[in-house]
C-alpha cells in the first residue's frame, strides 16, 4: 500500500505574515494520515524551513537549475537547495514549460541535477486541452515522462510524478477522478516498463483540487495524492484536503 502524499504549490503567492499564519494552520492541523509538503516561492525556503522544523510537514521548492553552479543568473541550484533543507523541487510544471519555454529534456535534466543532491523531483506531465481534444494525451504524457525515464536512468524509480492537465489547472475544471485514473495508469504502465520500483513510487494528481472533490480522485487505483495550487493557500482548505486520505 502506498502512502499518500499532499504537496502545496504556493506557485508566486506569500508574504512573511501570509506565510506564518498559512503554515501555522498547517501544523495545527496534525496528525495527517499522509505525508503533507508545501514547495514554497524560493526567498521563503529559510522562514519555512524554520517554521517547519520541529514537524513532520516537509518543504520543497517551485523549480531548479539543471546546472549545478556557474554564471546563471537568477538560477537557483539543487545544492542550494539541499541546503535549505528540501526535501522536494517540482520541475516541469506546465506553468514552466508555457512561459519559460522549458523542453522535456531540461525538465529531465532539472530532474537529474536534483536528484544527484538528494532533493526527490516532483516531475510535471499533461497536456492542455487541445491535446486532450485531439486525442493526444497519451502521446503528451508519454514524451514528458520517456524524457526523464531515460535522463534518470537506474534512478528513475526515485522520482514522484504529478500528472496536471493544463485544462484542470486554475480553471475550477477538475479532471474526473476517471479520467484522472486512466492517465495515472498509463504512466505507471510506463514506469513498469523502466523501473522494478514502478508499483512503490507516488504518481499525484494536480489541477483544481479541492475539498470537495480530495476524497474521490485520492480512492482512486493509481493516485496516490494531490499537487494542490489555489487550495493549498488557505490553511482550512488545505488542511481539509491533507485529510481526506484514508
Ligand atoms: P490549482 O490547484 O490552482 O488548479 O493548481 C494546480 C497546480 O498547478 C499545482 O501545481
Amino acid at each position: 500500500m502506498r502512502r499518500k502524499l499532499i504537496v502545496g504549490n504556493w506557485k508566486m503567492y506569500g508574504s512573511h505574515s501570509a506565510n506564518a499564519e498559512l503554515l501555522a494552520g498547517i501544523v495545527g492541523g496534525r496528525p495527517y494520515l499522509a505525508d503533507v509538503a508545501v514547495c514554497v516561492p524560493f526567498p521563503y525556503l529559510s522562514e519555512t524551513a524554520v517554521a517547519l522544523a520541529a514537524t513532520d510537514i516537509r518543504w520543497g521548492a517551485q523549480d531548479c537549475s539543471a546546472h549545478e553552479q556557474g554564471a546563471y543568473t537568477g538560477e537557483v541550484s539543487a545544492a542550494m537547495l539541499q541546503e535549505f533543507g528540501c526535501r522536494y523541487a517540482i520541475v516541469g510544471h506546465s506553468e514552466r514549460r508555457q512561459y519559460h519555454a522549458e523542453s522535456d529534456q531540461l525538465v529531465a535534466d532539472k530532474a537529474k541535477a536534483a536528484l544527484a543532491r538528494g532533493v526527490t523531483p516532483i516531475v510535471c506531465v499533461g497536456e492542455t486541452l487541445a491535446q486532450r481534444e485531439a486525442g493526444d494525451t497519451e502521446a503528451v504524457v508519454k514524451r514528458q515522462l520517456s524524457a526523464v525515464i531515460h535522463t534518470l536512468a537506474h534512478c528513475a524509480g526515485e522520482m514522484v510524478v504529478a500528472y496536471e492537465p493544463v485544462w484542470a489547472i486554475g480553471t475550477g475544471r477538475t479532471a474526473t477522478p476517471e479520467q484522472a485514473q486512466a492517465v495515472h495508469h498509463l504512466l505507471r504502465a510506463q514506469l513498469h516498463a523502466a523501473t522494478p520500483r514502478a508499483d512503490a513510487m507516488t504518481i499525484l494528481y494536480g489541477g483544481s483540487v479541492k475539498p470537495d472533490n480530495a476524497a474521490q480522485l485520492f480512492a482512486q487505483a493509481d493516485i496516490d495524492g494531490g499537487l494542490v495550487g489555489g487550495a493549498s493557500l488557505k490553511a482550512a482548505d488545505f488542511v481539509a484536503i491533507c485529510r481526506a486520505t484514508t
